[in-house]
C-alpha cells in the first residue's frame, strides 16, 4: 500500500513533497524528475526553491503536453514549466524536456520514450490528479500499460482546465501524455492532492479496485509511492485514521 501522509494543507504537503524531492537531488545532483504541472504542485515548487538547493543539474521531463496550441502559447506546458519550475527552481532548461518538444507529433511518443530511457529513467514522479481520476492526462479508459501517446481530454479534464484559458472552448481536444506504463516506471512516485474536490479521485486512487477506469489506482501496481493529501482530499479514505497513526509512527522504525 502507498505511503499517505495527510495534512493540514497545501503548505504543509509541499514541503514534505519538496523534502522528498531534496532527498532524491542530494543522492544524485543529476537526478531525473518527472514534472507534473497544473495547480498542485505550486507549492513543492516553492517550497523546494526555499531550500536554495544547486538544481543545475537536475534533469526533467514533463508529464504532458497540449496538441494544437500556437507556438509559444502560455497556456502551453512547456512555458508553464519554464515559468514555474524552471525559472524558480534555476533547473537548466537544456536539460528539461516536454513531450512533442523535439519535432513532429507523428512519433513524438516513441521520441519520448526513448529520451526517457537514455537519460536512465525517472527517479521520482511528481503527480497530481484530475477530478475524472486521470494522471498525466489519461483518462479514464486508459490501459495500465500505456505509453507516451496522443490522448483526447474529457470534457470535464476541459472544464476543470478552463480556468487557465479565457473559457473551456479554447482549451485543447488533444495532448501528448505519458502513458500509465511510463509513470509507473519510475523508481518513486509522489501524488499529491488538496481540496475536496479531488476526494473522490484519492478514495479511487489510493483505496479503490485498479482499473481503467480509474487511471490513479495505477499507483496501486507500484512499490514505492507517497500520497500527500490534505484533509479536505483525504475525506473519502476509509482508512485515514491508521494513515495518520503510521506516519505519526514512522520515526520508529529507525
Ligand atoms: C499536469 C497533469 C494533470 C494534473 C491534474 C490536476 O501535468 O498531468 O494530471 O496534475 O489535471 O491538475 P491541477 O493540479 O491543476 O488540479
Amino acid at each position: 500500500m502507498a505511503e499517505v501522509v495527510i495534512v493540514r494543507d497545501a503548505e504543509e504537503g509541499g514541503e514534505v513533497a519538496a523534502g522528498l524531492l531534496a532527498r532524491v537531488v542530494a543522492a544524485d545532483p543529476e537526478a531525473v524528475l518527472g514534472l507534473a504541472t497544473g495547480s498542485t504542485p505550486l507549492t513543492t515548487w516553492a517550497a523546494l526553491a526555499a531550500r536554495g538547493l544547486d538544481l543545475s543539474r537536475v534533469r526533467g521531463f514533463a508529464l504532458d503536453e497540449y496538441v494544437g496550441l500556437p507556438p509559444g502559447s502560455p497556456q502551453s506546458y512547456r512555458a508553464t514549466v519554464q515559468r514555474d519550475i524552471v525559472e524558480p527552481l534555476g533547473l537548466d532548461p537544456e536539460r528539461v524536456r516536454v513531450p512533442g518538444d523535439d519535432g513532429p507529433l507523428e512519433g513524438a511518443g516513441e521520441r519520448y520514450e526513448a529520451a526517457i530511457r537514455s537519460a536512465g529513467g525517472v527517479d521520482l514522479q511528481v503527480l497530481g490528479i484530475g477530478t475524472t481520476g486521470h494522471i498525466g492526462f489519461n483518462e479514464p479508459g486508459s490501459s495500465l500499460a500505456s505509453r507516451t501517446r496522443v490522448k483526447t481530454l474529457t470534457e470535464q479534464t476541459r472544464r476543470d482546465n478552463a480556468r487557465f484559458f479565457g473559457s473551456a472552448d479554447e482549451v485543447p481536444r488533444h495532448c501528448l501524455t505519458q502513458g500509465l506504463g511510463t509513470i509507473r516506471d519510475a523508481r518513486r512516485l509522489v501524488l499529491l492532492a488538496w481540496g475536496a474536490g479531488k476526494a473522490e479521485a484519492i478514495a479511487g486512487a489510493v483505496e479503490g479496485a485498479v482499473t481503467a477506469s480509474c487511471p490513479g489506482s495505477a499507483i496501486q501496481l507500484h512499490p514505492e509511492v507517497t500520497v500527500v493529501v490534505d484533509e479536505q482530499a483525504a475525506a473519502g479514505l476509509r482508512y485515514a485514521d491508521y494513515y495518520r497513526h503510521a506516519w505519526r509512527h514512522r520515526h520508529e522504525l529507525g
